[in-house]
């Protein structure tokens, strides 16, 4: 059986060609349990069990960008602004240690009101006092920038590339370049940082063949972290009108991604929580090793909406933290001890 054999191929080598990934997924309903048990293998032998956690504080809604599926985009009126204060946000992270995060990951819109100095003076208030790994989630900023924020004790980065379609990201991206941001992935990861990157599943006009080479970008780009989550409509954007991403397709597209990138870390994400209620756990069982939880307070949680719906912004950061322990178990896995770097191999 065709199926099979590339499941085979892609266990054994983990390597495919667009059309063998274009096969899994689009695989059968009735055959699919066979790609997410394949891939739930590898991330038992690969990575293991456990399941680790990242705080993430989202620390400022500002954004200068005006992404067409974003709550956050600049023209959107009806959105909340909020800038913490370094102060702030080193409490927060201080709070997020104490009840157990060993990563913290530094999230906001493209925000320049916060130079590279400032941002570094808050990743080393945040070192001299907790013992974490940190991620900065900050968006396109220039070398010297990504530089600094690296000697200051930043250890990885997040920025999904979005889409692979040059087409389709210029359309979605006003005043924005692919180049450009495929450019900044690869500094950061010349820099030093574990480098986390992905893509969006079920944006207008986005294709399966886009999607396999969503796929074969982010092992081209030699991810050590891989963030998939389903595009979810949102009225105050000018994508309000066309239908969320499925949570199949997504699930299959991170299935196929722990075939070929079986070190990798890869988040069950808060997108496929709040678009189906078993979306996490299910994302655990076909892949996933990572789990994301917001540990804001609720005042800024509601004021951080990329999408409606978004999941627990009225629970606080310790609800949160015994409800993913909760998920995590109820899987079988445990909640993993350490920074959980990446063991992705160089
Ligand atoms: N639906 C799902 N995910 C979204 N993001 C932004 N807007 C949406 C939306 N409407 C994702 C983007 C971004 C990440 C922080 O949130 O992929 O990289
Ligand atoms: Fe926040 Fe479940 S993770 S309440």
């Amino acid at each position: 059986m065709q199926l099979e054999n590339i499941l085979k191929k892609a266990y054994e080598t983990h390597n495919l060609n667009i059309d063998e990934v274009v096969t899994l997924l689009t695989t059968d309903d009735q055959n699919v349990h066979l790609l997410y048990q394949y891939a739930d293998k590898v991330r038992e032998e690969y990575v293991g069990d456990e399941v680790f956690l990242r705080g993430l504080i989202e620390f400022s809604s500002y954004c200068k960008n005006d992404c067409y599926y974003c709550g956050l985009r600049k023209s959107n009126r009806n959105a909340q602004r909020y800038r913490m204060s370094k102060a702030e946000i080193i409490e927060r992270a201080e709070s997020a240690y104490n009840v157990g995060y060993r990563t913290i990951v530094l999230q906001s819109g493209d925000d320049f009101y916060y130079k590279a100095e400032d941002l570094a003076d808050i990743i080393k208030g945040i070192k001299e006092k907790c013992d974490v790994a940190i991620t900065l989630s900050i968006g396109e900023r220039e070398e010297w920038e990504y530089k600094i924020l690296k000697e200051a004790g930043a250890d990885r980065y997040l920025m999904r590339f979005e889409t692979s379609n040059k087409i389709l990201y210029q359309k979605l991206h006003p005043n924005m370049s692919f180049e450009n941001r495929i450019s900044c992935l690869k500094i950061l990861k010349k820099l030093g940082y574990e480098l986390g990157t992905g893509f969006l599943v079920g944006l207008p006009e986005q294709t399966i063949e886009d999607l396999a080479n969503d796929i074969l970008l982010v092992k081209q780009l030699d991810a050590d972290m891989i963030g998939i989550g389903p595009f979810i409509s949102n009225p105050d954007t000018p994508l309000k009108d066309f239908p969320n991403g499925s949570t199949e397709l997504t699930l299959r597209c991170i299935a196929v991604l722990r075939l070929l990138m079986p070190d990798t870390n890869i988040p069950a994400t808060t997108a496929l929580g709040t678009l189906d209620p078993q979306g996490r756990q299910k994302a655990l069982r076909c892949g996933a090793n990572i789990i994301m939880p917001n540990v804001n307070s609720i005042e800024y949680k509601e004021k951080y909406q990329l999408y409606p719906g978004k999941i627990c912004i009225n629970e606080d950061a310790s609800h949160c933290r015994g409800c993913v322990e909760n998920i995590i178990k109820s899987q079988g896995r445990r909640v993993g001890q350490g920074y959980g770097h990446s063991r992705h191999k160089k």
